[in-house]
């Protein structure tokens, strides 16, 4: 029989066994554990249930609410998340996936929404890889979860990479008409630049941003770089990378199909080159900035189903 009770302290080795087999396209390392889950100030081990059959663990669900409010985006009290979860190949389709996410309902009374995976700042990948795990979609339908948005993760090999001559020409063009200047963030640029980013693109990018420019004062051994666009001397869009995770980027609403985005980019994978970062990635697009990234040499890696289940009458 299957006994479900909450995370313990040490059942870190035997939980990371079964996320490397059931998960198998996205295996963590103990460290990526510690400092992603158990260290979030969110995580609550009564959320995180594991599955446990003749002693051992066999299945786990992690599931999170906000304990501590991210900036002015606060405690979200209706919303809740899964950012990881499996049950082991080998005890797979007994009712354990079930019974585990029975056990996050009724902790989750209350709770409004439910979303697999998007928890900011500590998700591990958008949603669930269509591909991949094609079974777990149906699963979760079966569960009453619906895919509510699609996320497109990209890659792109940056050996010898280009920029390419017209887009140099369409550099020149717009610093001549415009003003418009791309360059490497220094201190001058904070007081401008942070509260830009957490007015146009909310307290999540606002905190991103932030953690890669304290990693950079403070001497990173990985390459970090983030690059700003400024029009007039005004702040219009910025980007950045950190080794071989390129983003997020933005430009202002009212400033795009202006190229500033496409100069942001080819910028950004020119300084990677230089640094010797040879590859660029990242998890999370839409089809119409897919096309973008497309031109550029991304490939498509992986597509994720956003997937969402409302709690209400839970
Ligand atoms: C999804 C998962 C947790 C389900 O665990 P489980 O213990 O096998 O699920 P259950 O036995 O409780 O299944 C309940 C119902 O869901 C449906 N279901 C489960 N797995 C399914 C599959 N592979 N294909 C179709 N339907 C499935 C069935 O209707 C099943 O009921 P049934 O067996 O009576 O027909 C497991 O398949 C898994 O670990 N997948 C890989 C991990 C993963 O994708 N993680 C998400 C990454 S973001």
């Amino acid at each position: 029989m299957v006994d479900i009770r909450p995370y313990r302290g040490d059942d870190e080795a035997a939980l990371l066994a079964v996320w490397h087999a059931a998960m198998t396209h996205d295996r963590i390392s103990a460290e990526r554990f510690r400092t992603q889950v158990l260290l979030d100030p969110n995580f609550l081990p009564e959320h995180l249930p594991v599955a446990i059959v003749d002693g051992q663990v066999v299945g786990f669900v992690l599931a999170i609410t906000r304990q501590t409010p991210l900036f002015l985006q606060g405690l979200e009290p209706e919303r809740a998340w899964i950012t990881a979860f499996g049950v082991h190949p080998e005890y797979q389709r007994r009712g354990i996936g079930r019974a585990l996410f029975d056990a996050v309902f009724g902790r989750l009374r209350g709770r409004k929404t439910l979303e697999i995976a998007p928890y900011v700042p500590n998700y591990f990948v958008p949603g669930v890889d269509v591909a991949a795990y094609a079974g777990t979609i149906r699963f979760l339908e079966r569960l009453g979860f619906q895919t509510s948005e699609r996320a497109i993760s990209m890659g792109a090999d940056l050996t010898g990479f280009q920029i390419p001559p017209e887009l140099r020409a369409l550099e020149q063009r717009r610093e001549q008409t415009d003003g418009l200047t791309i360059r490497r963030v220094t201190s001058a640029d904070l007081p401008d630049l942070m509260p830009f980013i957490a007015r146009n693109f909310g307290w999540d990018w606002y905190r991103h941003t932030r953690d890669y420019l304290l990693e950079d004062i403070t001497g990173s051994a990985t390459p970090i770089c983030v690059l700003v666009a400024r029009r007039r001397g005004e702040v219009v869009g910025y980007c950045q990378q950190r080794g071989e995770r390129f983003g997020p980027f933005g430009v202002r609403a009212d400033m795009r199909n202006l190229g500033i985005g496409r100069l942001l980019l080819f910028r950004c994978l020119a300084e990677m080159s230089t640094r010797q970062v040879y590859y660029a990635y990242f998890l999370w697009t839409d089809e119409n900035a897919a096309r973008l990234y497309a031109q550029a040499g991304f490939k498509w890696r992986r597509e994720f189903a956003i997937m969402e289940k409302s709690l209400n009458g839970e």
